[in-house]
């Protein structure tokens, strides 16, 4: 009988919440297929967060529930995110590789009561389709526009740009296009590439025809980047003297030493380099390396999810067990906090991150490795894609 007494008076306490909870964390991104150390790295920069930070917020415990999505699939993202909210009780969605993924996800925020944090999905837009929407990466509108600048002050008048037909890459050829326009400069020829795109000789010819003196080019990192360059090295353009002009997708630190020596030299502008000279990046480093295994395969993805868990611990402080995303999405409103990137903050408003973005050169490390090499810092930049999608 007493030990019975005590089983229901346990019961009324856990029912009560007088337990700690644990609070589920769904994170959705590409773990198999051509993508994968895309999402392998999503998965280092949040082991490494908890690895530094714990595993627990008060006393609640989180737990990350992993969904593989190996491609851009908005039909199959939203299915993922409706059995992660439903069935597994997530409190929290995070991730995102592809913006047509993140995007199918927003219309079942809100009646899910659940924030998202997009630790990729780059393109403008998304965080004006929910109020749900936290973004800790970056957009290729932030990372292209200062790229323009540069392009121009190199003495390139005259540009063509290529890019992925679909939502980053033409914000990218949007940006790219105005800040170069801006400048000064003119857009002979714009190309918009299906996705899956992976026999670029044709493009290179065209960039060749087309007389312009450099080339604008967004693809989103993986196989596609690395087959673009490669392309773009091996179809004597460098030689017809088309300088290439890039946001860091296409030079992303795992795909360096594929490139070679061919690669060096070539100028990128983006919100992180994992050469990045800060004890904060250290610490990162170290702890995303050990994560990942091998530490070459280190690049942006990591650092998007590691800030990412950043959020996500500051809206469990705010909320701890009880769903309301609503306040947990305005207590990271403003946020500012030193990420291995740099300083950075939450933009109250657009709820995207306020970052500096970094022009590289791609070069040779002391010990020999190739590296994205910091070279000159835009401060404090917000996201000129969003008065441009209002
Ligand atoms: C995107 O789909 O938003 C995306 C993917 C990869 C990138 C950039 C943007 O490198």
């Amino acid at each position: 009988m007493r030990k019975l007494l005590l089983a229901a008076a346990a019961a009324l306490l856990m029912g009560s919440g007088a337990y700690a909870d644990t609070i589920k964390v769904g994170v959705v991104g590409p773990f198999s297929g051509p993508f994968a150390l895309q999402g392998k790295n999503f998965k280092a920069g949040i082991d490494a967060y908890m690895a530094t930070n714990g595993n627990k917020v008060g006393d609640n415990t989180v737990e990350i529930i992993y969904r593989d999505l190996p491609a851009a699939d908005p039909a199959q993202s939203k299915s993922l995110a409706q059995e992660l909210v439903v069935k597994e009780k997530v409190q929290y969605l995070a991730g995102f590789y592809f913006t047509p993924d993140a995007m199918a996800v927003t219309p079942i925020l809100k009646q899910a009561n659940t924030p998202l944090v997009v630790m990729n999905a780059a393109t403008s837009a998304i965080v004006t389709k929910s109020p749900l929407v936290v973004r800790t990466s970056f957009t290729t509108w932030q990372t292209s526009t200062p790229m323009a600048k540069v392009a121009f002050d190199k003495g390139v008048k005259k540009i063509i740009s290529v890019v992925s037909d679909y939502g980053p890459g033409v914000d990218a050829e949007n940006a790219f296009k105005a800040g170069f326009e801006k400048a000064g400069g003119e857009v002979v020829e714009a190309i918009r590439m299906p996705l899956a795109t992976n026999d670029f000789s044709p493009i290179m010819q065209r960039i060749k025809d087309s007389g312009a003196q450099g080339v604008f080019a967004f693809l989103p990192s993986g196989p596609t980047t690395l087959g673009f360059v490669k392309a773009y090295n091996e179809n004597g353009l460098k030689g017809a003297n088309i300088q290439l002009f890039a946001p860091g997708d296409l030079t992303q630190e795992s795909d360096l030493p594929a490139l070679g020596d061919a690669a060096l030299g070539m100028l990128t502008t983006f919100h992180y380099a994992v050469s990045h000279d800060s004890p904060e990046n250290k610490a990162f480093v170290e702890a995303a390396g050990k994560a990942i295994g091998n530490p070459a395969e280190l690049t942006f993805p990591a650092v998007g999810a590691y800030d990412g868990m950043h959020v996500i611990y500051k809206m469990i402080e705010a909320t701890g067990d009880k769903q309301d995303a609503q306040k947990a999405v305005d207590a990271v409103k403003g946020l500012t906090w030193t990420s291995p990137r740099g300083p950075v903050s939450i933009d109250p408003e657009s709820r995207h991150i306020t970052q500096n973005i970094y022009l590289r050169e791609v070069a040779k490390g002391d010990d020999g490795k190739f590296i994205n090499k910091e070279i000159q810092t835009f401060e404090k930049q917000g996201d000129p894609g969003l008065a441009a999608v209002k």
